[in-house]
């Protein structure tokens, strides 16, 4: 981070006044296992915790895998989310509310099933919803600054950054604007999500286009048709079946 750690502190509080408070870490070994321990020692009280870290020395994404960031060009943060919104209607709510926030600036990202973000046919962010003690823990790590050398070798070609894709703003200002919009999104879920799920459906790009996906070691390629929160992606395949695809075992095949 180019601003000193208190910088950050100060204005994410003030960013999301509906969040907090904020903890920010210039290395952790994952802000989600910093949340983890927010509930432990809170309960549902935790909720609305924010961790943010300049560095992760054990960060890890969906389905096991490990998550590798190159420390100050990726933003890398964590929050307790309310207790009363399910994971599914989170996996809904935190994607909106990312490229909610990167249209305002000038970026339109697409959501990618289960939830990440693309832009540039590449991967921009990654989002990993888990749930500790009742209290589920949104975490993403989104590419700002980073180059093309800062990905892993197995990343390369696949994967961007707001810089990459001509956005040159200031992380912290992208933060801010992540949060405020993620906690707009958590209240307008918990209000009625109907509009949210519409939304999601408008800004995922796996409607009214071939996509794949791997699910249970099987290859899906089809088109998205519905989602549902719980149950998760609907999709016709190429050959016309109907098939689930759900959050929590399906990766993007691409
Ligand atoms: C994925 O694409 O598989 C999800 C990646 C989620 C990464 C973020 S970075 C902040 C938070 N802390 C972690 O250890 N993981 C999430």
């Amino acid at each position: 981070m180019s601003r000193p750690l208190h910088e950050w502190h100060d204005a994410l509080t003030a960013a999301a006044p509906g969040l907090g408070p904020v903890a920010v870490y210039a290395e952790t070994p994952s802000t989600q296992d910093v949340c983890r321990e927010r509930v432990r020692a809170l309960g549902p009280a935790a909720a609305g915790f924010v961790c943010v870290a300049e560095r992760q020395n054990a960060g890890r994404g969906r389905l096991g895998r490990c998550w590798v960031a190159p420390p100050g060009r990726t933003l890398t943060f964590s929050l307790c989310a309310p207790p009363a919104l399910s994971a599914g209607l989170l996996g809904l709510a935190a994607p909106v509310a990312l490229v909610r926030a990167l249209d305002g600036f000038g970026l339109a990202a697409a959501i990618k099933w289960p939830n990440d973000l693309y832009a540039g046919g590449r991967k921009l962010a990654g989002i990993l919803i888990e749930v500790a003690d009742g209290v589920p823990v949104v975490g993403i790590g989104l590419n700002t600054l980073a180059e093309p050398a800062d990905f892993p070798p197995e990343l390369q070609g696949k994967a961007t950054s707001l810089r990459l894709l001509g956005v040159e703003a200031d992380p912290l200002e992208v933060l801010a604007a992540c949060l405020a919009a993620l906690t707009a999104a958590f209240a307008e879920a918990a209000r009625d999500p109907a509009p949210l799920q519409r939304e999601w459906k408008l800004r995922c790009g796996a409607f009214g286009k071939t996509q794949a996906w791997l699910h249970d070691g099987r290859r899906v390629e089809g088109e998205a048709v519905d989602v549902d929160p719980e149950a998760g992606l609907l999709v016709r395949t190429c050959d016309g079946l109907l098939v689930r695809l759900p959050a929590a075992t399906t990766a993007s095949a691409e």
